[in-house]
């Protein structure tokens, strides 16, 4: 059976370190596991008046993109020190109208990265703050805090040229495929 995971990239920036991230995980993941990336950078920003006489196309087809998706992933970087914007606005707009959550009950995990040495900790923790609140069962460990991330690690085709990632990420991947196992709500 094949679990597609809606991955949710936090950057919008073309190149994206995090979108590679992303890729290299789906690369080295079980072939049990399809990623999704979900785009977040048309969502207009969350106003509920809007959402009540005319929710816009965008916010509705990612919404159902969620919906029926097994898992969600979210790879991002720390903008000062917490979720970046663009993000926080994807989370804001797929779980409402209220009651009507497109992420409730969905298993999650979360990745983090940055060019510097803090590896994106308090993006990956505030993010794990709201996960909890959308009663996402995350998985905790292994925590993945990537650090002194920059072109170099990547190839001309944007591939992840670090073994010794490739071969964490890939660990990662498969306690996720378990975790989804243990944790999707069943019918
Ligand atoms: C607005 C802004 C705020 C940032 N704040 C942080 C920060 O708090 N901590 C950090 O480690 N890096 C910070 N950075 C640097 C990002 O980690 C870096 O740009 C990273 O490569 C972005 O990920 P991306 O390649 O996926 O776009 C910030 C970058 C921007 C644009």
């Amino acid at each position: 059976m094949t679990l597609t995971i809606a991955t949710i990239v936090g950057s919008l920036r073309a190149n994206s370190n995090s979108e590679r991230i992303a890729r290299a995980i789906a690369a080295e993941a079980p072939k049990a596991l399809s990623f999704d990336i979900v785009q977040i950078g048309d969502l207009a920003l969350y106003n509920p008046d809007i959402d009540e006489t005319s929710a816009p196309a965008a916010w509705t087809a990612f919404r159902k993109r969620i919906k029926s998706s097994d898992a969600v992933l979210f790879v991002t970087p720390e903008y000062n020190r917490s979720v970046p914007g663009a993000l926080k606005n994807a989370i804001d707009v797929g779980s409402r109208p209220y009651g009507q959550s497109a992420f409730a009950g969905k298993p999650a995990a979360v990745v983090s990265s940055s060019m510097g040495p803090i590896s994106g900790f308090g993006a990956n923790h505030h993010l794990r703050q709201s996960l909890a609140f959308l009663d996402m069962p995350t998985l905790q460990q292994p925590e993945v805090y990537l650090g002194g991330v920059n072109d170099s690690w990547f190839d001309a085709d944007g591939r992840l040229s670090k073994d010794d990632t490739r071969a964490f990420i890939g660990q990662f991947a498969a306690k996720f495929a378990d975790w989804i196992e243990r944790t999707a709500p069943r019918a």
